[in-house]
């Protein structure tokens, strides 16, 4: 049952963050802010911080951040409604179920039925393997036969759908559930006689979600009947959602967590025999390609994949096909492949849990060094072959978030291409470029191709030189909205008769209407969110508080608005440039004028070198005259943003 918004921000709001994060860590204080040693990594010196008036967590040394909830859902793996409901318990907060709405009362009632038909298919499947006659000796004995002991059976509620057409349609019927519904669910499919089991005759793997709810079923088929699909799966349904489901993860989130590392495979009893040798830390994406949703299910539990595939040529082809998603959420992948006649559950089969547990520590590769000798193996005497694996490696390195990891990787595979590290270097940032122009709406192909292979190497680029234009400028700006959003400061201006014109307005609305009126767009995807939260906020006549940023369930603004939050801002930064303002709001001011201009200067400098770089091979006379144009344009508005930031400097 959803708890009400109203009350999600009540209790947000009546959570003190010490309080909350003080039943776990013991915090002193010092300043403003309270420091502990952080729960989260290993550490001497306290790096963790808690902000009470901002009412936010940050560790200065991994980087977590967020408010009670997020800290609850950390620290306890909760869900959010879990956490939620712990703080309402803590703090007495009764969770009213909400007013629905017809619909929402319609929709809400079909999802409980449904987690409620198949509660009861489950049952029935259970009973029928362990009571039944046709379920101990067919569906029973074919799990013991493949080695699978009566516990494993037990835990994951492995059941048997009886061979006759309509056996558990009919039970259910009987117990009162509707043909609509048993259609629904997937349970029953309608054929020319009426309706019929989807499962009949095979063995049965409930699916869970997170928290332990039969979702959807699995079913293997029995016989060698090669007309039927070995595995019958559930159609999704309100309660079942294929690309965000992790078959095992309800199982296996804890040692995931506690181990900081999930093993992915690909099948269901892949799972199942991983968790009778004791390792269960195991998750199977079910035959379907890996989602971008699973792995950010996964994220909440650990940042670290290992993934365990067949040796045949698709289990590697399917390892391959996931990797570039994971490091693109900053994650760290592994590959294992094992022989070529194992998949995971024979592989478990045969050997021991010591045995098994070593191969997967001896082999598991990182990634880069898994594609690169992969690739590399069909390429080796083919140099135009070698020249694609190298910028089919570069970009995938390209699509990892953080620069430092890139620049590692680069130096690694340096190493196993033999190949000069600036030559990689350089193909990443034409990548990396190309993008960011993509990003920014600049049309690519304008910067002339070099030959990566005998460039000179220049000065090793810094990772400043890799991020985004205007990344500091962007965040400069977020921070400014989301610490300063609410505060007034006069805003002066001319109107159309070039007379001066005085306005109180409020930061937020200064920043997002200047950005706006000029046509700015941030680059980076969270910033742009948070922007555009304070843009439709400003059009239905408020300011957003700082809670609703660092309380979003977006996760990413959540993180970003606690991050930016934790540290404070010096708007005393002028007497840096000899420049004493005496009133706080002038400082304000004078800090928000500038920083919007600092930031334009950079994007349109940015544009501008794009223009020079196309004018240096244009050869159409027409071209070269609306480049120079397009320059001289840029040029204007330069100096035009330079004049104004000399004058909020001078002032
Ligand atoms: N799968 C499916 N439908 C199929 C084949 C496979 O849904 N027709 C999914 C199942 O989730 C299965 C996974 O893909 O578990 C991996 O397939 P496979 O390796 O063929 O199945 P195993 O689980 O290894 O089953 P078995 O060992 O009994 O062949
Ligand atoms: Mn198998």
């Amino acid at each position: 049952m959803a708890i009400p918004r109203e009350t999600v921000e009540q209790i947000l709001q009546a959570a003190h963050i010490e309080e909350v994060v003080g039943e776990f860590v013991t915090l002193k204080k010092r300043g403003s802010n309270l420091w502990g040693n952080c729960p989260f990594h290993n550490e001497k010196t306290p790096s963790f911080s808690v902000n009470p008036a901002r009412n936010i967590f940050k560790c200065f040394g991994c980087g977590k951040a967020g408010d009670s909830a997020k800290f609850l859902m950390e620290h306890e793996h909760y869900t959010y409604p879990e956490a939620l409901r712990y703080l309402a318990k803590k703090y007495n907060i009764k969770i009213e179920e909400k007013q629905q709405t017809a619909e929402e009362i319609m929709q809400q009632s079909i999802r409980e039925k449904m987690f409620n038909i198949n509660e009861f298919a489950d049952k029935y499947f259970v009973d029928t393997l362990w009571n039944t006659e046709e379920g101990k000796t067919i569906g029973l004995e074919y799990f013991r036969e493949r080695g699978y002991f009566d516990p494993i059976i037990q835990k994951f509620h492995l059941g048997y759908n009886p061979a006759k057409w309509d056996a558990f349609t009919e039970h259910a019927k009987k117990n009162g559930y509707s043909e609509e519904l048993l259609e629904q669910i997937g349970l029953s499919i309608k054929g020319n006689n009426g309706l019929y089991d989807r499962y009949h005759g095979r063995v049965m793997f409930p699916i869970h979600s997170l928290t332990g709810r039969v979702i959807g079923f699995g079913g293997r088929i029995l016989t060698n009947d090669k007309k039927s699909p070995k595995y019958q799966n559930s159609p999704e349904s309100e309660i079942y959602d294929k690309k965000q489901t992790l078959y095992g993860i309800y199982f296996a989130k804890n040692a995931i967590a506690k181990q900081d590392e999930c093993i992915l495979v690909e099948g269901y009893f892949d799972v199942l025999r991983m968790h009778q040798i004791g390792i269960e830390n195991v998750v199977a994406s079910s035959g379907t390609s890996l989602t971008m949703e699973q792995i950010r299910l996964v994220k909440r539990y650990t940042k670290n994949i290992t993934m365990l595939y067949d040796g045949d040529a698709a289990g590697i082809h399917a390892a391959l096909r996931g990797t570039d998603m994971i490091l693109s959420e900053g994650m760290n992948v592994r590959v294992v492949v094992l022989p070529p006649e194992h998949d995971p559950d024979t592989f478990g089969k045969e050997f021991s849990t010591e045995y098994v547990s070593n191969y997967l520590k001896e082999n598991a590769k990182d990634f880069i060094r898994f594609k690169t000798e992969l690739l590399l193996k069909d390429a080796e005497n083919d140099p135009i072959k070698r020249g694609q694996v190298i910028r089919d490696i570069v970009e995938t390195i390209s699509v990892i978030p953080d620069s430092i990891f890139r620049i590692t990787y680069v130096k690694e595979c340096s190493r196993l291409l033999d190949m000069p590290e600036q030559t990689l270097t350089n193909e990443l940032n034409k990548i990396l470029r190309s993008k960011l122009k993509k990003t920014l709406g600049i049309e690519d192909n304008v910067v002339p191709e070099t030959d990566t292979t005998t460039v000179t190497p220049k000065q090793e680029e810094t990772v400043e030189d890799q991020l985004p234009t205007g990344y500091y400028q962007e965040r400069e700006l977020v921070k400014l909205l989301l610490m300063y959003g609410k505060n007034t400061i006069i805003d002066e201006r001319e109107d159309e008769n070039g007379e001066k014109v005085y306005e109180q307005v409020s930061v937020a609305q200064l920043i997002v209407d200047d950005l706006k009126m000029d046509g700015f767009v941030f680059t980076n995807v969270v910033n742009k969110k948070v922007f555009d939260i304070f843009d439709q906020a400003i059009d239905a006549g408020y300011i957003p508080d700082d809670q609703v940023f660092v309380s979003h369930e977006d996760e990413t603004i959540a993180q970003l608005a606690a991050d930016l939050l934790s540290t404070p801002y010096k708007l005393d930064q002028w007497e840096k440039y000899g420049i004493f303002v005496k009133r706080e709001e002038d400082m304000l001011k004078a800090t928000v004028l500038s920083s919007i201009y600092r930031y334009k200067d950079l994007i349109i400098e940015e544009r501008r070198k794009a223009v020079e770089e196309e004018l240096k091979t244009a050869t159409d006379p027409a071209d070269q005259l609306i480049l120079l144009k397009q320059k001289k344009d840029l040029d204007d508005i330069r100096r035009q943003i330079n004049k104004e930031l000399g004058i909020v400097i001078a002032k």
